[in-house]
C-alpha cells in the first residue's frame, strides 16, 4: 500500500510549537499564546439522534471488515464488531497506523517533522507491544485527549481532537474490533528520532490543555436535519477532515475545530507535502461552489469526478478511507459540506472565457506558457481546457486553479500523478513528471497559463516558487522520506521510548 507522509510536517510544527509554549529552550520564535478556539458545545453524547450505517453496505472486499465478522459469537457481537471495522476506515487509522508493506495496525510508519521523525505505534492487541492490556476506558481517554495509558502526551499527529467527537456506542465499537477482530502483532514500537529537549513529553500535555481544552463531543447545531448532521459527525470527527482542509494558527492548532466556532473551518490548509488542501465549503474562489452532491460522492469514492482528479495527500484519504465508506454516509458527508456557507463572500463565481482557447485552436497561441501547454498538455487537458470526461481532468473552472496559492499546481507539473486506484476504478491513469523536461521559467510559464486562462482566477507564479517546490516537494516523492528524515537518530526496533520520564533524554 502506498503510505503518505502528508501529515507529518503539520505534526512536527504542532509538536515543536507544543515544545515552544512548554518553555523548553528553543530557538524558536516566541509565540503569544492566541485564545483557544471557541467551542460553543456541550458534552452531551446524543449521538443517537443521527442514523449509524447500515451494516449491509460494507464493501464485501474489504479484508480488514471480514475478519471482523467471522471473529464474532453472537449476531449483536457481529454488528458491533462490524460496525467497529467500518469506523476505523472511516477514521483511516490504517493510513498512519501501518508502515509501509507492513502489518495492517503494527505502527512504525515514520511520519517527518522539522524536529525528527516520529512513529506511529503498534495499535494491535499483542498485550506487549500493542494495545491488549489496554481496558475501555484507557482507550478512549487516549482518543478523546491524547493521553496515553502511561499517562503521557501523545504527538497531536494522531488527530485526538477530532476523535473526541465519538459517541459512547462508536467508541465501543472501535474498541471491540482493536481487540477482538484485529491480530495481534508482536512488531515492537520504534523509538522516535527526536533529539533532547525535543523529546521531553510534558509540554505536549501543556500543547492539549491550551489548545484542545476539553474533549468536545458532537452536538448537532439545533435544527440541523439528521443526515446532515450524520455528515457534520463523521467531517469533524472520524473523518478529521479538518487536519488538512482548516488554516492553522502560529502555534499550530487548527483555527476552528467546526463551523459553529468560524468559517474558517475547512476553508483551505497551508501545504503539506508540498499539496495544498483547498477550501471544502460552498464557496468560490477554490471551494466547491457548483459541485452537485453528486459530485463529492464521486470524488470521495473513487477520487475522480467531472471537475477534479484527486492527487497528493487526497488520494490515501480515498484510497485507504473514503472508498470504503456506504452511499448514506458520502452523500451525508456532501450535503454537509454543501451546507457550509461561504468563508469568502467575495470571490466571483468562475465563468468560463473561451478567448485563450480560440486562439489555440486557430493555431495562434500568445506567449511561452500558452504554447508550451499546446506543446506539452493539450493532448490530455485539450486546448478549450475542458479535459476527456473523468480519464483527464478539466483544468478549466478546477477549484485547485482559482487560489492564489500554486503550489499544488507546480508540484503535480513537477512531479506528475496518478488517479487513485479504488474497487469502482481500478484503473489509474496518470500523468508524466515534467520536472526532468521543463525548466523553473518554462513551468512558472505554464503554471501561469493555466492558473490564469479559461477564466481561472489563480494568478500567476514565479520561477523562485517552482525552485522552491522543486526543492521541497519532490524530496518527498523520491523515495517516500523528506529531507529531515534522511538523518533520522534510528533506533533499532525493540527499544521503545514511548513514555520517557518527566525531563528525562530518551
Ligand atoms: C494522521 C495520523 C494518525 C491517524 C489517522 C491515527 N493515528 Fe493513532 N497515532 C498516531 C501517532 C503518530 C501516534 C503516536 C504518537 C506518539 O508516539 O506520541 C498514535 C498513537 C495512537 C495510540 C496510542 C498507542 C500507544 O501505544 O501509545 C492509539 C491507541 C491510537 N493512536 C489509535 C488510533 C485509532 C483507533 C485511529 C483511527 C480512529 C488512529 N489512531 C488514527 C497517528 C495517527
Ligand atoms: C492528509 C490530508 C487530507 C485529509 C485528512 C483530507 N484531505 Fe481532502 N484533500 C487534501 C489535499 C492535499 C487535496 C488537494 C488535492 C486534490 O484536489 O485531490 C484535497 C482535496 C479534496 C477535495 C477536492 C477539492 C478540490 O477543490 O478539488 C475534496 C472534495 C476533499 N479533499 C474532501 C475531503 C474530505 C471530505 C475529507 C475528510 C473525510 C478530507 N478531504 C480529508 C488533503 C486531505
Ligand atoms: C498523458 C496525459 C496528460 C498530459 C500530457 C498532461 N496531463 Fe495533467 N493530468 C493528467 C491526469 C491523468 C491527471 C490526474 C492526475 C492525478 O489524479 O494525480 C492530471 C492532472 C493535472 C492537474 C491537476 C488537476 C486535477 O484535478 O487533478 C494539473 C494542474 C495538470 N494536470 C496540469 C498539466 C499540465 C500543465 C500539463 C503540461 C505541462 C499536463 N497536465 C499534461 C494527464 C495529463
Amino acid at each position: 500500500m502506498k503510505k503518505s507522509r502528508s501529515r507529518w510536517l503539520t505534526a512536527g510544527a504542532v509538536t515543536a510549537a507544543a515544545l515552544t509554549l512548554g518553555a523548553v529552550a528553543l530557538a524558536a520564535p516566541s509565540l503569544t499564546v492566541p485564545a483557544p478556539p471557541a467551542a460553543p458545545m456541550t458534552h452531551l453524547n446524543n449521538i443517537a439522534a443521527v442514523p449509524v450505517p447500515a451494516i449491509a453496505v460494507l464493501p464485501a472486499d474489504d479484508t480488514l471488515a471480514a475478519r471482523a465478522d467471522t471473529g464474532a459469537e453472537t449476531s449483536g457481537d457481529r454488528q458491533q464488531l462490524l460496525r467497529g471495522a467500518y469506523l476505523a476506515r472511516a477514521g483511516d487509522c490504517i493510513a498512519c497506523h501501518t508502515a509501509k508493506n507492513g502489518t495492517a495496525y503494527a505502527g512504525g510508519l515514520s511520519l517527518a517533522s522539522p524536529i525528527g521523525t516520529i512513529y506511529s505505534t503498534n495499535i494491535t492487541p499483542d498485550k506487549t507491544h500493542g494495545i491488549g492490556a489496554w481496558t475501555y476506558d484507557d482507550f478512549a481517554k487516549l482518543m478523546r485527549t491524547g493521553v496515553t495509558r502511561a499517562g503521557y502526551s501523545v504527538y497531536p499527529a494522531m488527530p485526538y481532537p477530532s476523535y473526541s467527537r465519538l459517541n459512547d456506542d462508536d467508541m465501543h465499537a472501535l474498541y471491540a474490533y482493536f481487540m477482538r477482530a484485529v491480530p495481534a502483532s508482536a512488531q515492537a514500537n520504534r523509538r522516535n528520532g527526536i533529539r533532547w529537549p525535543l523529546s521531553m513529553r510534558w509540554p505536549l500535555a501543556i500543547w492539549g490543555k491550551v489548545f484542545a481544552p476539553a474533549p468536545i463531543a458532537f452536538t448537532p447545531p439545533p435544527g440541523m436535519d439528521a443526515q446532515t448532521a450524520r455528515g457534520a459527525y463523521l467531517v469533524e470527527g472520524l473523518g478529521h477532515c479538518g487536519s488538512c482542509h482548516t488554516p492553522r494558527s502560529a502555534t499550530m492548532q487548527e483555527k476552528a475545530p467546526s463551523d459553529d466556532a468560524s468559517r474558517l473551518f475547512l476553508s483551505g490548509g497551508g501545504a503539506i507535502d508540498g499539496w495544498t488542501a483547498p477550501s471544502l465549503r460552498n464557496e468560490s474562489g477554490g471551494g466547491l461552489a457548483g459541485w452537485s452532491d453528486d459530485a463529492i460522492v464521486d470524488f470521495l469514492r473513487t477520487g475522480r469526478n467531472e471537475h477534479a482528479a484527486s492527487f497528493g495527500a487526497m488520494n490515501d484519504v480515498v484510497v485507504d478511507s473514503m472508498q470504503y465508506l456506504s452511499d448514506a454516509d458520502l452523500h451525508a458527508i456532501a450535503k454537509y459540506l454543501r451546507s457550509l456557507s461561504p468563508h469568502d463572500t467575495h470571490a466571483p463565481a468562475y465563468a468560463y472565457d473561451d478567448t485563450v482557447a480560440a486562439r489555440m485552436m486557430a493555431g495562434a497561441p500568445q506567449g511561452a506558457g500558452e504554447r508550451l501547454y499546446l506543446d506539452r498538455c493539450a493532448a490530455c487537458h485539450r486546448a478549450n481546457g475542458t479535459g476527456y470526461g473523468r480519464a483527464f481532468p478539466p483544468l478549466a473552472g478546477n477549484p485547485v486553479l482559482q487560489t492564489k496559492d500554486g503550489t499544488s499546481a507546480i508540484h503535480i507539473v513537477l512531479s506528475g500523478g496518478a488517479q487513485p486506484a479504488t474497487h469502482a476504478i481500478p484503473s489509474a491513469l496518470s500523468m508524466a513528471p515534467y520536472a526532468d523536461l521543463l525548466n523553473d521559467r518554462q513551468v512558472a510559464a505554464v503554471v501561469s497559463f493555466i492558473q490564469t486562462g479559461w477564466g481561472n482566477r489563480g494568478g500567476a507564479v514565479s520561477a523562485a516558487d517552482v525552485a522552491r517546490v522543486r526543492k521541497t516537494a519532490l524530496s518527498f516523492d523520491a523515495n517516500g522520506l523528506s529531507p529531515v528524515q534522511k538523518d533520522p537518530r534510528h533506533e533499532a526496533p525493540g527499544q521503545d521510548s514511548r513514555a520517557p520520564k518527566m525531563g528525562q533524554a530518551d
